[in-house]
């Protein structure tokens, strides 16, 4: 479980993620948006595992900034409209390890810097930046991939349409075991079922005036 309780500069890593959420909403709105998408649905996951709140408030923030290492790629990439070329593709996938880095350097609770890290590795190793196998992956960043990618598949792109609710799902449920812890997959399936109005519209916020996390993220639960 996480413990970030426990790190003494607590309050201190919070702030410097809230900074960071704020540069990517300036940098990308796109990315902003997916973001806020993902850490809603990572915060409820993780609730629904038996995360407490401050855990699952703080698995959040770390999804607030899974992509922050996006702001460094050129925007010729970032923003391009066809698929990428293998050499782009392959500049696109340092972006964990960009974040982890910067994160590092500000030398936040290392649960973020691994949650960051490791949300694109896959349940059979064949994921990104290290491999890392099954339960190798920390559970944080486990919750995060179910989140992130049910929320890139059903997000319209330059590049690509939006999946149905339907067609998430079955993407999700093949990919359970393969690419996906797939006792989150079921926790994530679950909750789709159970609550109506699990997912969140994709709109555009307006720019958020306070500095209060709890008033710039209401999304977010606050404990
Ligand atoms: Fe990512």
């Amino acid at each position: 479980m996480v413990a970030v309780t426990q790190y003494n500069r607590e309050g201190e890593s919070r702030s410097i993620l809230i900074s960071f959420v704020q540069s990517i909403q300036e940098r990308d709105i796109v990315t902003y948006e997916h973001s806020r998408r993902v850490a809603t649905y990572a915060q409820r996951l993780a609730r629904y595992l038996g995360w407490s709140r401050r855990e699952a408030y703080d698995l959040a923030l770390a999804a607030l900034v899974h992509d922050l290492g996006k702001t460094w790629i050129a925007n010729d990439i970032l923003n391009k409209s066809e698929a990428l070329s293998d050499d782009e593709r392959r500049t696109m996938e340092r972006h964990p390890v960009i974040g982890a880095r910067i994160l590092i350097g500000c030398d936040v609770h290392p649960f973020y810097v691994e949650t960051v890290l490791h949300h694109h590795e896959a349940w059979d190793g064949r994921g990104y930046p290290n491999g890392l196998h099954g339960e190798e992956i920390p559970l944080g960043a486990r919750i995060l991939t179910v989140a992130d990618v049910y929320d890139a598949l059903t997000s319209q792109r330059p590049y690509k349409v939006a999946f149905s609710d339907d067609a998430a799902r079955e993407r999700l449920l093949r990919g359970a075991a393969t690419t996906f812890d797939p006792t989150i997959v079921r926790a994530f399936l679950h909750l789709l079922d159970t609550y109506p109005n699990f997912t969140l519209p994709q709109s555009v916020c307006a720019l958020p005036q306070s500095t209060r996390a709890s008033q710039q993220f209401p999304f977010l639960t606050d404990f």
